[in-house]
């Protein structure tokens, strides 16, 4: 025993560092006035010791706060100075909050977890441990919620338990690009003590993934318009969550063990949840909800599928602690399929309230076994520091002026021949791009967490008619592997002709031709952000609003034809925690002032066999997600919003010239056929009075002739008519759009040029939420489900649509 013990920590001190920490570091933050600006932090570097005696707290609060970066009070948001805080192995006490600061990712080394462990005498001058947006004197919070981006925390150890009394290990405001990885949370057990390992109030996010929450009255509480949460596991908590409110979360491979109560969802804020490919264990009460089977307004929407419950006596806790669906105590049952909510197959509502598998598809081709496939961002732990070859050392300059157009296409090519020993390491910085940058198979590619960015401009990218690749993922009918992980894709001023991610690539999943476990190609992290940011040219000061102006469009201000095309040629793409982004603010504003930023398309999905995990598309002229010919498709939770600027000017102005290539809706047909009475003649629309909702406006999503898709959670929402929110205030009724999501074509000129008419009957959606809209479904043509027969808290919410 001593000497397998001696051998262990022999073993543990030569191991060599995870790359992060050994790497040379040239990250740079261009746009920032500081030309010494640095990214990268090493706590240690900052007096940190990590023995687990001494007091780390001011050590690593002065590696996150150094270098004048966003505070509290001073600052709501900026991306010019971008943090990467690492944290090598150790115990680092602490006695007071960490104080996130704004676009800060906390990493620690994930081969051997640091713990951040709070000091019995701890005193928090807010509420977590890691205190991720502290409330001001004036009780708000100081990053606004719904603007706090870009940042992760991932593979540290958070420990309460020495700390009497309340308090969380991670407060945790959060909206898109956000993400919590890999983390452990040990918490007090103690009957007199409230502690939770991430409280969550507010925010409009995210991904939270591998997770594992021991102890603690609460596991989590969350509350956030929607979330996608997946691999949790809580052992021991008295709720293992508790949903203090939010429209839709999705939640899956969720494991809940010896816990009092699994789900609290009861509060009357909660609008639906969806749980998949679960367990729980030894748990007396799995769920419960405030939902009300008799009343198809009534908040709660609840879908289960794939979830076992091991001596659980009560599965579904419903108002006044009545039991709605009993387990067994000593035995084992399974639901393949239940929902309590409102179903529309395709008329209703109709309340449903019952196991049915017959809603329940379950296509295997998106499953690994028995759960669907789900893979988290990979962090090439076991790789040496030398595998990484950094953009800045071989020719790239990121400094968002040179050309890096060649460096960066030399780069990808070198690392794609390296049969993935070698990674390519996107140092931070902005790398102007003038033409495409191709990504062959076999490429790995990483940016230092969110802060590099690939930035299109010039003349390719400019014809609105042409678009071009910024970046292009395998040519067409290319096949193999490749992996992409933290990168931004942008432009630079007017932009109409760039299409910023074009993904070709087939990743082969035949095991006649590959090894049976070749796992799908995959992007995480991998975002786009059209305007609202240093050194975009599509700022405050360049696309202002104009919503006293008319129809008014500033050509300089069309920063890009369409975010992302996923093409038929592609295939076997797993995509997670994404956001395609149209800026609606400008970031580095304190006001956080809205601007007019145009790009025609957001992602449109042609392919087979891509899952959406934790995705966001916002702002697109014409569409968020449109689905041309595809099949085996996992959605969940998507959440979009539609331009605030719209119907001034309509849809699809400024991108006119329909693309039948792009499938471009043709809002003069779609309108024809619209059953309110509209002034929408030739783009000139008057602007919507209420009652009569403008039916020329973006769809958040819409789906022709495809097959075996499956929306596990959606988030539809269009507030504003002009920037003025007064059409989504249900008191006055939700009608900033007609109609928001539409499935099969609705005129027949799209049937012809969708080709085949796909197996709608396979498209499966659950949970979906929308806000805004009067009609919440559209089918082939005909409004199938209205707002006002589903409104819940906000958002309208229907568990389940059948085509
Ligand atoms: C610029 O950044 C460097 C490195 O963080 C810092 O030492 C220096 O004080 C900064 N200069 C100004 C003017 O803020
Ligand atoms: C789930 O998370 C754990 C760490 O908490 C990790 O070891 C495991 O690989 C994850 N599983 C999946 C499917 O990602
Ligand atoms: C669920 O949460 C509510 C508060 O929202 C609380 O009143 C109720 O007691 C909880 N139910 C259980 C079974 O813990
Ligand atoms: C149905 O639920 C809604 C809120 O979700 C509530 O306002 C309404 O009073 C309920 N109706 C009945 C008849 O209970
Ligand atoms: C690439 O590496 C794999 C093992 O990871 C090996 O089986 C294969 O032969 C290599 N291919 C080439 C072209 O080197
Ligand atoms: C933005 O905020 C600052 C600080 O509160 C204020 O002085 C300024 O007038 C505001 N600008 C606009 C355009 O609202
Ligand atoms: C709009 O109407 C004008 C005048 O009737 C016509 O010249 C123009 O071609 C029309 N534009 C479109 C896009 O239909
Ligand atoms: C919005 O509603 C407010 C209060 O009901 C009203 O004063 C205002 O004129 C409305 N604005 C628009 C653009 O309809
Ligand atoms: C749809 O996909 C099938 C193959 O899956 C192809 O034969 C057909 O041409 C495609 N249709 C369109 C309109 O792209």
């Amino acid at each position: 025993m001593k000497v397998l013990t001696i051998l262990l920590a022999g073993a543990s001190a030569t191991r060599a560092a995870f790359w992060m920490e050994e790497i040379r570091h040239h990250g740079i933050s261009p746009f920032n006035p500081n030309k010494s600006y640095t990214v990268f932090r090493n706590v240690r570097d900052f007096g940190a010791k990590g023995d687990g005696v001494t007091d780390d707290t001011a050590a690593i609060n002065a590696a996150i706060s150094s270098g004048n970066r966003c505070i509290a009070y001073e600052c709501v948001g900026t991306t010019t100075t971008p943090a990467v805080v690492y944290i090598p192995a150790g115990t680092y006490l602490i006695s007071s909050s960490i104080i996130n600061y704004y676009y800060t990712q906390i990493i620690g080394d994930p081969n051997d977890m640091p713990v951040i462990k709070g000091s019995p005498a701890f005193k928090s001058p807010t509420i977590g441990l890691l205190e991720g947006d502290k409330y001001m004197d004036n009780g708000r919070l100081s990053f606004v919620s719904t603007n706090v981006f870009y940042r992760q925390v991932r593979n540290l150890v958070f420990d309460t338990t020495d700390i009497p009394g309340e308090v969380a290990a991670i407060h945790w405001p959060s909206s898109q690009a956000t993400s919590i990885q890999n983390c452990v949370f040990h918490l007090s057990t103690r009957p007199e003590d409230t502690h939770t390992g991430i409280f969550m109030e507010e925010g409009s996010g995210g991904l939270l993934t591998d997770l594992t929450f021991v102890g603690g009255k609460y596991g989590a509480q969350f509350g956030n318009q929607q979330y996608t949460t997946r691999n949790l596991t809580f052992f021991g908590a008295e709720t293992a969550i508790m949903q203090i409110w939010n429209w839709g979360w999705t939640y899956k491979s969720i494991s809940i063990i010896n816990c009092q109560v699994g789900i609290n969802m009861s509060s009357e804020s909660v609008g639906s949840a969806t749980l998949l490919d679960s367990q729980f264990i030894n748990v007396p009460v799995a769920v419960v909800t405030g939902h009300d089977p008799s009343n198809s307004t009534s908040r709660g929407s609840l879908v289960l599928e794939n979830v076992m419950y091991t001596h659980v006596p009560v599965v579904l806790q419903g108002l006044h602690g009545r039991s709605l669906l009993l387990g067994d105590p000593v035995g084992v049952v399974y639901d393949g399929g239940y929902a309590t909510g409102n179903l529309y197959a395709p008329h209703g509502p109709t309340p449903m309230q019952g196991r049915d598998e017959s809603y329940f598809r379950k296509p295997s081709t998106l499953k690994l076994g028995y759960v669907y496939y789900e893979r988290s961002k990979p962090q090439y732990e076991s790789y040496p520091a030398s595998a990484f070859l950094s953009a800045r050392e071989h020719g790239a300059a990121g400094d968002g002026v040179t050309d890096d157009t060649a460096a960066l296409n030399a780069l990808f090519k070198a690392v794609a021949a390296a049969n993935f020993s070698a990674v390519a390491f996107l140092d931070a910085g902005y790398y102007l791009v003038t033409d495409t940058i191709y990504v062959p198979a076999g490429a790995l590619i990483v940016g230092e967490p969110l802060a590099a960015v690939i930035l299109g401009t010039g003349a390719k990218f400019s014809d609105m008619n042409n678009p071009h690749p910024v970046v292009m993922v395998g040519m067409p009918g290319e096949t193999g592997l490749t992996e992409m992980s933290d990168v931004i894709v942008s432009t630079k001023g007017a932009a109409a002709g760039a299409l910023l991610i074009q993904y070709n690539l087939n990743t082969p999943a035949d095991p006649e031709t590959c090894s049976e476990d070749l796992p799908p190609s995959g992007l995480w992290d991998v975002h786009t952000r059209i305007g609202g940011f240093a050194g975009s040219d599509l700022q405050v000061a360049h696309c202002p609003i104009t919503p006293h102006v008319p129809n008014h469009i500033d050509a300089a201000c069309i920063g890009a034809h369409t975010s992302m095309h996923i093409t038929p040629s592609a295939g076997n793409l797993y995509m997670e925690n994404n956001w395609l982004w149209v800026a609606d603010h400008d970031i580095e504003d304190f006001n956080m002032t809205r601007i007019t930023v145009y790009a025609g398309r957001g992602l449109l999905i042609e392919a087979s066999r891509v899952w959406l995990v934790a995705t966001s598309v916002e702002h697109h002229t014409l569409y968020q997600y449109q689905l041309v010919n595809a099949s085996d498709i996992w959605m969940g939770q998507i959440q979009t919003e539609t331009p605030y600027y719209q119907p001034n000017p309509p849809a699809p102005f400024p991108f006119t010239d329909r693309s039948e290539v792009y499938y471009d809706p043709d809002f003069d047909k779609d309108c024809l056929h619209n059953p309110y009475n509209l002034d929408y003649h030739n783009g000139t629309q008057t602007l919507a009075l209420a009652g009569s909702p403008p039916c020329a406006m973006a769809w958040g999503l819409r789906i022709l002739s495809s097959e075996n898709v499956l929306v596990f959670g959606a988030g539809l929402y269009s507030f504003f008519n002009n920037y003025a929110t007064n059409c989504s205030q249900a008191t006055t009724g939700e009608n900033c759009q007609a109609r928001i999501f539409s499935i099969g074509a609705t005129t027949e000129g799209e049937m012809a040029s969708a080709g085949k008419v796909g197996d709608l009957s396979t498209v499966q959606i659950y949970n979906l939420n929308t806000i805004g809209t009067v009609s919440m479904v559209t089918r082939q043509g005909s409004d199938m489900a209205m707002w006002v027969d589903n409104f819940v808290n906000f958002a309208s919410t229907l568990a389940v649509f059948r085509f």
